[in-house]
């Protein structure tokens, strides 16, 4: 029997599950694979003893329903700026991905599938370039992989977004309040436009668009002008005003990414001291938009992914990562899928359709 690795990386996402019960049901058809997971990404493979599972059909029956995932993740360990203590006590980064390379290969893994976003997929190209025989699959609900046109849990993210949107809507209609609800994406407004969109927010602000706060001031007075009485705003975590910075904490030593969260609360700083008469509350959604169960397209697509993975292994496509373009599942190489970063294209028709509406994006 050969022996495939698999694991989960970086946050976790709706449909992480659903992957990987796709990629075991398509190998155990073979009746050629025992498959592994690797527990917490590639720590459960660095770990001393490993922490290394092999799946079941019980383990993995009916996971596709259940959100994060059965494998655990983790955004701390990236092998390529592994943090380690010094003789000082302070963290330094070391680069483990060649012990790693070889610890793969000497547990015997004729394939690896690394199911994860960008940061993940960068160390399956490194470990890919030290000989392993690696698949990547795209996961992020921020939508920032430019390698494929959407990923799984992006849609499961964007519908919690929006049935929490509509809540907010009847709350700043009763009170007559502006109502700021922020969302994540990282340094992407994905999540953001398509809630704006979905919900029909007043103004929408995104990373790529940086406001200027008396543009959002002054949609939010000609709203009150012409007795409309609310207005509900959506804001992308990773938004900012002209010449103003991202608002995060400190990057965590341990973690690769600046920690963003609570743009929402400066923003409605920023609008009272331009002078905005109205009240106004804010709701921070955080990781609610990454909990819970998949909606079905992404069910369907986790499962897709997963089943081509597993394709790609069989043919002993190596270096690539699977990807959903112009409707179809195919892949690309690891070097493209690592390349660029899906922005939101402002001069794009999701931005443009939506100003032709009347939404604000405060430029
Ligand atoms: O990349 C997914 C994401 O949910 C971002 O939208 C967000 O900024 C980040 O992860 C949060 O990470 P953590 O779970 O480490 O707080």
């Amino acid at each position: 029997m050969k022996k495939l690795l698999v694991c989960t990386g970086g946050g976790d996402c709706p449909g992480l599950n659903a992957v990987i019960r796709g990629i075991f049901k398509a190998a155990k058809k073979t009746k050629e694979w025992e498959i592994y997971g690797s527990i917490e990404a590639f720590n459960g493979v660095m770990a001393e003893p490993t922490h290394i599972v092999k799946l079941t059909k019980s383990k993995v029956g009916g996971i596709h329903v259940k959100g994060g995932t059965i494998l655990k993740t983790t955004n701390k360990g990236n092998p390529l700026q592994f943090p380690v203590q010094d003789e000082d006590g302070n963290i330094v980064f070391e680069d483990r991905t060649d012990t790693l390379a070889k610890k793969i290969k000497s547990l015997g893994f004729d394939a690896v599938i690394n199911i994860g976003g960008d940061g993940s997929q960068k160390i399956s190209k490194a470990l890919f370039d030290l000989g392993v025989p690696i698949i990547g699959v795209p996961k992020t609900i921020d939508n920032d992989l430019s390698a494929t046109d959407t990923t799984f849990g992006f849609q499961t993210a964007v519908q919690i977004a929006t049935d929490s949107f509509d809540k907010l809507v009847t709350t700043a209609e009763s009170h007559h309040r502006v109502m700021i609800m922020e969302v994540m994406g990282r340094d992407a407004g994905w999540i953001a436009l398509h809630t704006a969109i979905a919900g029909g927010a007043e103004i929408c602000l995104i990373p790529e668009i940086p406001y200027d706060i008396e543009k959002v001031k002054e949609k939010i007075d000609s709203r009150y002008e012409k007795g409309r009485g609310f207005v509900n705003i959506v804001i992308a975590e990773g938004a900012k005003a002209k010449d103003g910075k991202v608002f995060g904490s400190e990057r965590e030593m341990v973690s690769e990414h600046l920690r963003l969260g609570g743009v929402a609360f400066q923003l409605s700083a920023e609008l009272k001291a331009a002078g905005c008469k109205p009240e106004i509350r804010e709701t921070v959604l955080g990781h609610i938009q990454r909990g819970g169960t998949p909606v079905g397209y992404d069910r369907v697509l986790a499962t897709m992914f997963g089943v081509k993975a597993f394709e790609l292994v069989q043919n002993e496509k190596f270096g690539e990562m699977v990807s959903f373009k112009n409707n179809n599942y195919c892949s690309v190489s690891l070097e493209e899928a690592v390349k660029d970063y899906n922005f939101v294209d402002k001069e794009g028709f999701l931005v443009q359709g939506a100003k032709a509406m009347g939404m604000s994006f405060g430029d």
